[in-house]
């Protein structure tokens, strides 16, 4: 199926090699090719502008701040997302907001030796980890990363037999036209599943979320502070998920894109939810 060229993993298979010089040379070359279609405002800011900085700010840390942010349940919601998310071996699957690779590499071993895996994300220094990553488990070959945009996806139609995506709806500009894109380059009858923070619906539960969310988080942010890591960037992370929808109304928005059979499991008690769907 045919991919644009553009910044890859693996330098080969008909997709252009990287340029001359470090990782971080090459894609911070390619970000000024970055359409601005993420423009927009949310909370008062404009995520086409800050996102992309807030990752590249934090990338070097993101797979220790998740871990410790998440006490390791991180790694159960990613085995449940393997579980379920319903994208058959062999498949041509694009990851959006691959970030530091973390899903395209679960992905690439879902999908075995025939399957491919490409990642898509507009922060150049998520991606340069990303590449890093990839050589270090031996995968450039199975898994492309590419710099663009999820509101404007490089890709003709119908280019990927799934999409999926962990932890970036709440981020972007337009949640509508991330589901249009995704629906648009995936083949009709082909996969779509998104994993994203929630709101536990029991009160229960509901409440010490929030909890942790607006405090223990925080006194989180100042041990990063002490450790020298990022922590601005984190009070982004409770603003983020107050503004996005509940997990019904992300069921109801997906069918408007054009996508059939949507369903959605809670995860740890609805702290995380998996969407599933097909295109029609
Ligand atoms: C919380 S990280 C998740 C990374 C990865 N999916 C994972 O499982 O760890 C969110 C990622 O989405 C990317 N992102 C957010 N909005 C985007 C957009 N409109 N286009 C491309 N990438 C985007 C960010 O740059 C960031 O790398």
């Amino acid at each position: 199926m045919p991919v644009p060229p553009a910044w890859s993993g693996n330098g080969g298979g008909g997709v252009a090699p990287p340029p001359a010089g470090t990782p971080e040379d090459a894609v911070r070359r390619e970000a000024s090719s970055v359409g601005a279609s993420t423009s927009g405002t949310a909370a008062g800011l404009d995520k086409a502008v800050f996102i992309p900085s807030l990752f590249d700010r934090i990338a070097r840390h993101y797979d220790l701040m998740n871990i410790v942010m998440t006490a390791g349940v991180w790694r159960l919601w990613q085995r449940a997302f393997r579980r379920l998310c319903g994208i058959p071996a062999g498949a041509r699957v694009l990851d959006v907001g691959c970030g530091t690779a973390e899903l395209s590499l679960l992905l690439a071993s879902h999908v075995g030796p025939a399957g491919h895996v490409v990642g898509v994300d507009f922060s150049p220094g998520m991606l340069v980890v990303a590449r890093r990553k990839l050589m270090a488990a031996g995968m450039v070959g199975r898994v492309d990363l590419m710099l663009g945009d999820a509101l404007d996806l490089g890709f003709p139609d119908d280019s990927f037999d799934a999409a999926a995506s962990a932890w970036v709806m709440r981020n972007v500009a337009d949640l509508d036209r991330a589901f249009t894109e995704m629906v648009r380059v995936v083949r009709p009858g082909g996969r779509i599943a998104i994993m994203e923070l929630s709101h536990p619906p029991a009160s229960l539960i509901r409440g010490p979320f929030l909890f942790y969310f607006r405090t223990i988080l925080p006194l989180l942010g100042r041990w990063a502070a002490r450790a020298r890591l990022p922590v601005a960037p984190y009070a982004w992370l409770p603003r983020s998920l107050e503004a996005f929808p509940e997990a019904e109304e992300v069921a109801r928005r997906m069918a408007a894109a054009g996508m059939t059979d949507v369903a959605f499991r809670r995860l740890s008690a609805g702290i995380v939810c998996l969407h599933t769907a097909r295109v029609r």
